[in-house]
């Protein structure tokens, strides 16, 4: 019996019928449907009386001038409500893959986080391979002149400017790390005190750049001075100098991961890694695109769990993010 009336609703009944019923059911009168659907009254009892021939079942009666809907009416009502709310839903979801069809997503990252922002492009582009990916690069000074011109979607830092209106999502860990090449005497030590760290020539990152601002603020934490040696504009580039002997530096575990550690290991110096995170970025006044709100979601969702097993996978660094 009941596999006969779903038979019938589906054959039978139009989606249109199905609506005006809802719609009854919802305003409890023939007349307040019929002036919400812009139809008439005769044709809304019409549209009902089929429905209900089509389920072999009434639908409602009047008693005197109140509408009351019988067991089969109400329930058909219900269902149909929920299947309305669904196909609303749908074409939200619909319109929302329409807007991720085509378009631009705008990032703006720290140079630090280059070791795995691509890495997390990466399978976003290939699900919406029509959105067109900006990616601009900069240390944290830069970036943060960028943001206050507010032309991208996202800026990405470990040390979101705290002066500047915006709204911000952490979404993976940043430790820093001490690193020296392979031979280096210190590589083989269980325990490396502060002050042995402080000897050692130091190659720091030029003013502006994000690491050094998390460097000095924990060398400020515990009054330390560092042997600074000489002042490097890149990652890459303080790498290499590590590689050759230069000295020692503190670089975030990312330039470890995905470019390699190039026969770099990290020391073991107390209260080392530097703790600070990952952050998403964007200006309070700027609503995102769903572009861009998808792709915060992606990040939240798969991203960050992609760059956490590249960690692990590599086994390389460092206790906290295994
Ligand atoms: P940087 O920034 O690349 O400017 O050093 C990294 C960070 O914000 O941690």
């Amino acid at each position: 019996m009941a596999k006969n009336l779903v038979q019938n609703l589906s054959r039978a009944a139009t989606l249109r019928q199905l609506e005006i019923l809802a719609t009854v059911y919802r305003l409890g009168s023939i007349k307040a449907a019929s002036e919400f659907l812009h139809l008439t009254q005769p044709t809304v009892s019409m549209q009902l009386k089929k429905l209900s021939e089509s389920v072999g079942m009434s639908l409602y009666q009047m008693i005197g001038r109140k509408l009351t809907f019988t067991d089969s009416g109400r329930e058909i009502a219900q269902s149909a409500t929920r299947i309305f709310g669904e196909l609303g839903a749908l074409e939200m979801r619909l319109a929302d893959l329409r807007g991720l069809k085509a378009g631009a997503l705008r990032l703006s990252v720290v140079t630090t986080s280059k070791y795995f922002i691509p890495h997390m492009l990466g399978p976003f582009c290939e699900r919406y391979p029509g959105i067109d990916i900006q990616l601009n690069v900069g240390n944290r000074r830069q970036i943060i002149e960028r943001l206050e011109k507010g032309g991208d979607d996202f800026y990405v830092f470990s040390h979101p400017p705290e002066d500047v209106d915006t709204v911000s999502t952490e979404f993976l860990l940043n430790p820093l790390v001490a690193i020296a090449p392979a031979s280096h005497p210190l590589a083989r030590k269980r325990r490396i005190s502060l002050a042995q760290l402080a000897q050692e020539p130091f190659l720091m990152r030029e003013q502006g750049s994000g690491t050094r601002f998390a460097i000095e603020q924990f060398l400020q934490k515990h009054r330390l001075k560092l042997n600074v040696k000489m002042t490097i504009e890149s990652n890459e580039a303080i790498k290499h100098a590590v590689m050759s002997g230069l000295g020692i530096s503190i670089l975030s575990a990312h330039t470890l991961t995905f470019g390699g550690n190039a026969g770099l290991v990290e020391l073991r110096v107390e209260k080392l890694p530097i703790t600070t995170s990952w952050h998403m970025v964007w200006p309070k006044s700027k609503s995102l695109s769903p572009i861009a709100d998808r792709f915060l979601q992606y990040v939240h969702d798969e991203g960050r769990q992609l760059i956490e097993s590249e960690f692990r996978r590599t086994g390389l660094v460092t206790k906290q993010l295994r």
